[in-house]
């Protein structure tokens, strides 16, 4: 081995199976110190697997596994960390309780003259290491509470504190606005500028070809190629992703649009939205647009039942609706795919049947059917069509590709067979390949007359699949726009300037 060309991690044909399950076949990556590395690849291709066994968390079955050119085999977290590994995962393992400085320092503090924990050196080291990064945050304030973005950023200066050479993050800027992710990339860009190795899992290709330098695609749990970002391009990598040609234009198909299903009139919710009025007819894609923290979520929450409001009401055809029940809501006919699927909407130690099935659950019990058999016979042609890639439909949701528990997610409410689909960034998670299958599937209800209200930060999927576009910008509705009038400039104008276009 060269010693200037050893690079920090270097995998070959590792191998992960569980039980039955192969994860990963033959995974291998090869990263260089000061460079950042995209992994790309399908939901389910074994991206976080991999990263798993480099983290300790599981063992590989087989394949040869160095850092910084030593053969490793790592029992625990632990080991990883000792090695200097830091994974950074979408939904950081903070402890709440503690306070930022504490959550930094865990199991390893800096001990003074007479053996005394030294608070003060571990404040100053805390401080200095949020003034290297660039950020503003309180060391002393408890964790609780903290944007995930700041508690990513903890992570980060943890990883930094132990002096990590290799810094893994698995869909970090999945739940993070735009400042956000600009503000975690100049940090992992200083951080490569420092020497340090750092790999990059992510969907969002404009973020892949923005940041990194090298990209390695896999599929099926195994390596596909690995290039220069600058020699390839997005439609070549996604091409070898998935394995065929994809269609990234939606195929969105006119539908009849019928009676309003959904009406909002008037709906408030201190410091959080006004007035706020709209209407969702049969067959009708709504979408809503508007910058991260808008209040669209919120106004979705509200309109299920999930947070109360102060005043307004919200018919479902044609009937109020008691606020503050979700239950009253989905009786009504209504069914909300949240944003936050893993905390809300999966039970994930359920099968994925159960989980498809649970909703429905009830009638299927009514008629005295409720095993196995019926409940697979319930989830199955809804997670075939979102493809749900699981060898069987029994499996836990827990042990599922983050991807495919977002598809568990939608399938389960689909199965209600709602009037009005209320769907809160439908794709997220969901790679390229499944991404088009989603809004044909959208489509495909609305032609058969459900009413879709959805919220997307991703322009082109609001543009290309709703009928109609409401902007909300800081808690208002700031334009109502019809898809002819619907341009990226139009929408961008209403979701920064507030009440130009009166909604
Ligand atoms: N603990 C486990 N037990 C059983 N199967 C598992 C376990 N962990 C992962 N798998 C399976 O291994 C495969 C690869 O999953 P992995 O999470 O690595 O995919 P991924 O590439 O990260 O996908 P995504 O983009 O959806 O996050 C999936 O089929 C998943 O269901
Ligand atoms: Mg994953």
């Amino acid at each position: 081995m060269t010693g200037s060309s050893t690079p920090v991690l270097e995998l070959r044909d590792v191998s992960k199976s569980f039980g039955p399950v192969v994860a990963l076949r033959a995974g291998s990556l090869r990263v260089e110190a000061g460079s950042i590395h995209a992994l790309v690849g399908e939901n389910g291709a074994g991206k976080s697997t991999l990263v798993k066994v480099v983290a300790g968390v599981h063992r590989r079955d087989g394949g040869d596994f160095l850092l910084g050119g030593d053969s490793v085999d790592f029992g625990s977290t632990s080991d990883s960390k000792d090695a200097g590994v830091a994974v950074i995962y979408q939904e950081p393992t903070l402890f709440p309780d503690l306070s930022v400085m504490e959550n930094i320092f865990m199991g390893r503090q800096i001990v003074g003259r007479g053996r005394r924990i030294d608070r003060p050196a571990m404040y100053a080291e805390a401080e200095g290491l949020f003034g290297r990064l660039g950020v503003d945050l309180d060391p002393r304030r408890p964790a609780r509470g903290l944007s995930i973005a700041d508690q990513q950023i903890i992570e980060i200066a943890k990883a930094i504190s132990l002096d990590a050479r290799l810094l893994i993050m698995d869909e970090p800027t999945a739940a993070l606005s735009g400042v956000e992710v600009e503000r975690l990339f100049a940090v992992a860009r200083s951080l490569r500028d420092e020497g340090r190795a750092l790999v990059f899992i992510s969907h969002r290709f404009d973020e892949v070809f923005d940041l990194c330098d090298t990209i390695t695609v896999m599929r099926d749990g195994s390596y596909v190629a690995t290039h220069r970002t600058e020699d390839t391009s997005s439609p070549a990598i996604v091409a070898e992703m998935v394995g065929r040609e994809v269609a990234d234009l939606f195929p969105k198909t006119p539908a009849e649009i019928g009676e309003p299903v959904l009406e909002v009139e008037g709906l408030q919710s201190r410091g959080v939205f006004h007035d706020v009025s709209f209407t969702v007819r049969r067959g009708e894609i709504v979408g809503l647009a508007g910058l991260v923290g808008a209040g669209r979520s919120e106004i979705a929450r509200a309109v299920f039942g999930v947070d109360g409001y102060d005043a307004g009401r919200v018919r479902l055809n044609g009937r109020d609706i008691r606020r503050r029940s979700p239950r009253a809501a989905i009786d009504a006919g209504m069914a909300f795919v949240p944003e936050d699927r893993r905390a809300q909407g999966l039970v994930t130690e359920a099968s994925v049947a159960r989980n498809v099935a649970s909703v429905i659950r009830g009638g299927l019990a009514r008629a005295g059917l409720l095993t196995t058999g019926a409940e697979n016979r319930a989830a199955g042609p809804w997670a075939g069509r979102l493809e749900v890639k699981t060898n069987a439909l029994d499996m836990s949701a827990r042990t599922m590709s983050g991807g495919n528990q977002q598809k568990v997610v939608i399938a389960k409410w689909l199965a209600t067979e709602p009037d009005l689909l209320i769907i809160d960034e439908p794709t997220r998670g969901i790679d390229v390949g499944t991404k088009s299958e989603v809004h044909r599937l959208l489509s495909e209800l609305a032609g058969q007359g459900m009413a879709i209200l959805m919220i997307s930060s991703e322009l082109p999927e609001v543009l290309g699949m709703a009928d109609r576009v409401l902007v909300v910008c800081e808690g208002r509705i700031t334009a109502d726009l019809p898809r002819a009038d619907a341009t990226p400039e139009a929408v961008m104008h209403a979701a920064t300037r507030q009440l130009e276009v009166a909604g």
